[in-house]
């Protein structure tokens, strides 16, 4: 079963260690990311990829529409420890236009437990209906609420208590929302990092 794959894994295993002998060794010995990306499930959006890392360079947290809900024991438990066991300095929340997860909490359509995980876009396309009822052309307004997902999920990371306590010990970590476009495969920053409480009240 699955046997293309399992031949697709020998061959890059193989080509790992023919480019770099000690590769696997070293990543054995220890997990240092210096990122956390938080990002949507959608396969073509692959994390590391997209901004060339390695393994090991990447700590990664991907849900339906990269939601960072303050209720969620996985997205917490994945927050926690990589503020506090491995240090991350930076924290990205990557969303992507287009996302159908997105389109899907507003689409009225009923799917079933996932219209529940969804609730947050929908309250968050409530509180901008006047800006979004605005735009005519409806993939240009979906893109608009996917940046405006990315907003409230920084929002929601940044005033988490384990980010918020790092910076109460003096750590240097910065939370960034980025878009990624399928379009060109380019991500676009959307200048909304909080790298401390002071940006964060900013942003609110
Ligand atoms: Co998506």
């Amino acid at each position: 079963m699955l046997d293309h794959l399992k031949a697709n894994n020998r061959a890059w295993a193989a080509r790992m260690v023919a480019d770099d002998a000690d590769f696997f060794s070293r990543l054995i010995r220890q997990q240092a990311p210096e990122y956390l990306w938080i990002g949507c499930s959608d396969s073509r959006v692959p994390a590391n990829e997209i901004v060339g890392l390695d393994p090991g360079e990447l700590f990664v947290h991907r849900n339906v529409a990269n939601l960072a809900p303050p209720q969620d024991a996985n997205y917490l438990s994945v927050l926690q420890f990589a503020v506090e066991v491995l240090q991350v300095k930076h924290i990205m929340v990557v969303e992507h236009y287009g996302c159908g997860g997105v389109a899907a909490a507003v689409d009225g359509a009923r799917r079933g437990l996932v219209d529940h995980w969804l609730h947050p876009i929908r309250e968050i396309r409530h509180e901008h209906a006047a800006e979004l009822d605005a735009i005519a052309d409806a993939p240009a307004r979906l893109d608009r609420l996917c940046e405006l997902n990315v907003v409230r999920q920084v929002r929601n990371v940044a005033s988490d208590v384990f980010v918020q306590d790092a910076w109460a010990r003096g750590r240097a970590l910065s939370v960034h929302g980025w878009v990624y476009a399928l379009a060109d495969g380019l991500v676009n920053d959307l200048g909304v990092t909080i790298d401390g409480p002071d940006a964060l009240a900013r942003l609110r």
